[in-house]
């Protein structure tokens, strides 16, 4: 259970999070949608732990992760993932290394010791056949695509296993069918990891498919969280532009 309440963060002089509350609950898979700029990618950072809040607090199972100092930090957020906006990869790692980099960190999160390098290649192979990159491993970041690299960093986060994971805009400036596996992938992942993900999106047809509940992030908050249907149903300009987003669909003849 991760439970956030009265979330605040000033950049400068600016406002970003203004008293946010949100409740995500075990096994579910939560969408973040919201325009941009309105702070979501700040908020998955408070989550895991890489940002500190000006006033509020983080509960992530039990353990308040807003009270933590960094190094204590470090521990608390092992079971978590999170797949960054634009991926993210070290640069001057190939995707083997990329892919492996926490199971490498880590080690084995049942025993607390390290994996063996075989089983790292073959749990690395694994994670980039899961998302369409066989054999990329001794290719650099910058040797991959936009859309390729977003598919090493999914397998990078997926390898480790976290029991919580963080997606931020995984389909993002994806090819309509890259994206469609990736969306079917975090569903595969959050059912054989029995996990908890949350996924900020802009993408309302990936969000129909993958969520659970669905939560509008707007001025600072989160104004609503419910159920993918109630959630549409909701009279409010920005859903209902979302509503009109998948229903009608401008086209040449029909703009
Ligand atoms: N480290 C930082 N220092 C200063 N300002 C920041 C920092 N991180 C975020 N901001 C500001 O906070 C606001 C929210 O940023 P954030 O990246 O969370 O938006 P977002 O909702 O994820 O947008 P998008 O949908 O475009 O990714 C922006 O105005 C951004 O400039
Ligand atoms: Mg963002």
């Amino acid at each position: 259970m991760i439970r956030i309440k009265n979330l605040w963060k000033k950049y400068g002089s600016v406002d970003v999070l203004k008293g946010l509350d949100l409740e995500v609950k075990d096994g579910e898979i939560l969408v973040i949608l919201g325009r941009s700029g309105v702070g979501k990618s700040v908020l998955l950072r408070h989550i895991i732990g890489i940002e500190k809040p000006d006033r509020g607090s983080i509960e992530v199972d039990g353990v308040m992760i807003s009270d933590l100092k960094k190094n204590e930090i470090y521990s608390a957020v092992r079971n978590m993932g999170m797949l960054f906006q634009g991926s993210a990869l070290f640069d001057s790692m190939n995707i083997g290394d990329n892919t492996a980099f926490y199971l490498e960190q880590h080690g084995d999160p049942a025993t607390g010791k390290p994996f063996p390098p075989e089983v790292i290649r073959e749990k690395v192979a694994q994670a980039l056949t899961m998302v369409g990159l066989e054999g990329v491993e001794k290719k650099m970041p910058s040797d991959l695509s936009g859309g390729m690299r977003k598919r090493a960093g999914l397998a990078r986060l997926i390898v480790y296993r976290p029991s919580i994971l963080l997606y931020d805009e995984p389909t993002t400036g994806l090819d309509p069918i890259t994206a469609q596996q990736i969306n079917e992938l975090v569903v595969k992942t959050q059912t054989e990891l029995k996990g908890t993900s949350i996924v900020v999106t802009h993408d309302i047809n990936s969000a129909l498919y993958i969520a659970d509940r669905m939560a509008l992030h707007r001025d600072g908050r989160i104004v609503y969280v419910a159920e993918p249907k109630t959630f549409m149903s909701l009279d409010d300009p920005i859903i209902q532009f979302m509503r009109e987003s998948l229903t009608h669909r401008p086209s040449k003849e029909n703009p």
